[in-house]
């Protein structure tokens, strides 16, 4: 654990969950809870609890949960560490930096420092003779010196060690090269450059660190792209390549497209607001980031099935977020008589800047892009099309929470399908039943099948002795509840729990109630996993009786013993079988912090 405890308590106990929940939803009391929108998912209603009693948050909706610190990680997509220093910045207080810290933190900018002067080195090359391969691919796609320079382009060679000889000679260790994944390993053992004769691309993030490098090849071969690895400074759910350059657009939105170039392409014709996810379709942590510069969102993705697929996905993730969204196409290009697909990068070569800057004043929102894809499955001068078009678009319409949008769109459908906007307002309507009476049904479906309502959402922390669980989430519930409760000795021993993470978490309580700390939920923010979190504040913002408190702990630590006596079949030393069944399922879900 980095941070010393005991600061860690202070720093949960200073940070009242309501206040710091508070200045992101708006919360409004009902019994001894608050209430509101769930910042994690879109709602209507508001299914997101913060209790000021346990200081925990959870939303019955999306079933996040946790404490304060939880919820700082989610809400401002930090790491734990970041998380807690964002906190005591609130709370006004020091945060003390443990040795192991500063060792984390010194490790991550070697790698930092290692990518630049790899960056640099790579930038050199292009410039000298030996990158002439790279610059003459440059000249082919018409990407200008000016361009390149920009987005800090490079060359590697040839060869199988020319950057592993230069970053040695500048002192980084065999280990630094690996874990920054500039260079590979053989099954000698032995290490070569990883980029051989490609253009390089860096990525560099909003604070303008290179984290990781794209590359391409100069022919035919594949892979086309090869892109750095996972690495302490990359996670490429969490980046978008140009959006260093782009954050600082003028333009009113940001462009979102599939490819590398294409951003390169587009920043050169004057759109510096384009930026790219690398080889992966858009994430949630990409939409938050992108919220801190803009609140308008164009897709712009290749005019393809897959390109398609992506913008639906996109879509979804986006839908009724805080962005305004809207759909750039790209029309096909006649070549020979026949369509074929074009990317922005092809756009802008065969058509110009102009062209684009039309597409993208014109560009639909995401409703119009999906009702246009319906449209398009049907012939809608066939009367049965006709019927079939009408259903599956009110299906679409139906799922519009702004009545405005819905009239609007009702009557254009209407137009497109040559009927009554009457017609067309009565068959959304029949939708939108459809669709209710399909979430009561689900609901329903839930209700009738406890068991498995009571299991875990997560695989891998499943219960395999639902009875012994349920009796030990009990007893977690009353040792956050009132630990006073329970006597000086463990009632119980982790191992005898049949779930490893509710044993493992009934040993954290205890171990924080022998050093005389608080037995909170939220104290075990820097122990557990996101998922993990969820799954104990799940449990813990259940209600206890408190009158009944002291029989039901006695009837819950009793079934857990019996629970694990049978387990171990009554002969063998309980102690010593549970533990071994521990060990087995040792693995499944663990601390993970990155
Ligand atoms: P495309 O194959 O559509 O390439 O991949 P492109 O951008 O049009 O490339 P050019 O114009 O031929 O140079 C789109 C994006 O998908 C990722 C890259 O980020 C690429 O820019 N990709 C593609 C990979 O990561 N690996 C690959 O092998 C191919
Ligand atoms: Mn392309």
């Amino acid at each position: 654990m980095a941070f010393p405890q005991n600061f860690l308590d202070e720093l949960i106990a200073r940070s009242d969950i309501v206040d710091v929940v508070g200045s992101y939803v708006q919360l409004t009391r009902k019994g001894s809870n608050l209430f509101g929108l769930c910042p994690f998912h879109s709602e209507k209603t508001g299914s997101f609890s913060v209790s000021p009693d346990k200081q925990i948050y959870y939303c019955f909706g999306c079933k996040k949960g946790g404490g304060v610190v939880n919820f700082i990680m989610d809400e401002e997509n930090l790491t734990f560490p970041d998380a807690v220093r964002f906190l005591a910045k609130r709370a006004g207080m020091e945060v003390p930096e443990e040795e192991g810290d500063r060792e984390a933190g010194r490790r991550r900018q070697r790698l930092l420092d290692l990518n630049r002067d790899a960056a640099r080195f790579y930038y050199q090359l292009l410039q000298q003779p030996e990158g002439r391969a790279v610059q003459e691919y440059l000249d082919r796609r018409r990407i200008k010196r000016s361009t390149a320079v920009k987005f800090g382009m490079g060359a590697s060679l040839d060869s199988w060690d020319t950057l592993l000889t230069a970053m040695t000679k500048k002192g980084y260790t065999k280990a630094e090269l690996l874990e920054a994944g500039l260079v590979v390993q053989n099954k000698n053992g032995g290490l070569y450059d990883k980029f051989r004769n490609r253009l390089m691309l860096p990525v560099i993030d909003t604070r303008g660190d290179v984290v990781a490098f794209g590359s391409r090849v100069l022919d035919k071969s594949e892979p086309k792209y090869m892109n750095s690895s996972e690495t302490p400074v990359y996670s490429k759910r969490r980046v978008l390549y140009g959006l260093n350059l782009a954050k600082k657009t003028k333009r009113p939105n940001i462009i979102l497209c599939e490819g590398n170039l294409d951003i390169v392409t587009l920043h050169q014709a004057g759109f510096d607001n384009a930026v790219a996810s690398m080889g992966t379709a858009l994430t949630v942590e990409q939409t938050r980031l992108l919220s801190r510069f803009t609140k308008e969102l164009v897709l712009c993705y290749d005019n393809d099935n897959a390109g398609k697929i992506a913008t639906e996905r996109a879509l979804q993730i986006l839908q009724n977020s805080e962005f305004t969204v809207r759909v750039l196409q790209l029309p096909r290009r006649l070549v020979n008589g026949e369509y074929v697909k074009q990317d922005a990068d092809d756009f802008i070569k065969f058509q110009g800047a102009d062209a684009f800057e039309r597409l993208l004043s014109g560009s639909e929102n995401g409703i119009e892009f999906r009702m246009a894809q319906v449209a398009g499955k049907y012939d809608l001068a066939d009367d049965q099309a006709r019927v079939a078009y009408c259903e599956e678009v009110s299906d679409l319409l139906a799922e519009l929470s702004n009545p405005v949008e819905r009239e609007i769109y009702t009557t254009r459908a209407a137009e497109a399908a040559k009927i009554t906007p009457e017609a067309m307002k009565l068959e959304v309507q029949r939708a939108f039943k459809r669709r209710l009476s399909r979430e009561k049904r689900a609901e329903l479906r839930r209700d009738l099948n406890p068991a498995a309502q009571l299991q875990p959402k997560e695989r891998s922390f499943r219960y395999d002795n639902l009875r012994s669980a349920r009796a030990e989430e009990g007893i977690l519930r009353l040792l956050t509840m009132d630990e006073s409760l329970f006597g000086p000795e463990p009632p119980l021993e982790p191992e005898q729990f049949s779930s490893p993470l509710l044993g493992k978490v009934f040993s954290l309580l205890w171990q924080a109630r022998e050093e005389g700390r608080p037995t909170s939920v939220a104290a075990l923010a820097g122990a557990l996993s996101q998922e993990e979190m969820n799954h104990i504040t799940a449990i813990c913002q259940q209600p206890e009786s408190p009158r009944n408190a002291r029989q039901a702990l006695a009837d819950y630590i009793r079934i857990v013993q019996t629970e694990a006596e049978k387990r171990t079949g009554g002969d063998a030393d309980p102690l010593l079988a549970a533990t071994e069944k521990y060990k087995n399922k040792k693995g499944t879900g663990g601390k993970q912090h990155g």
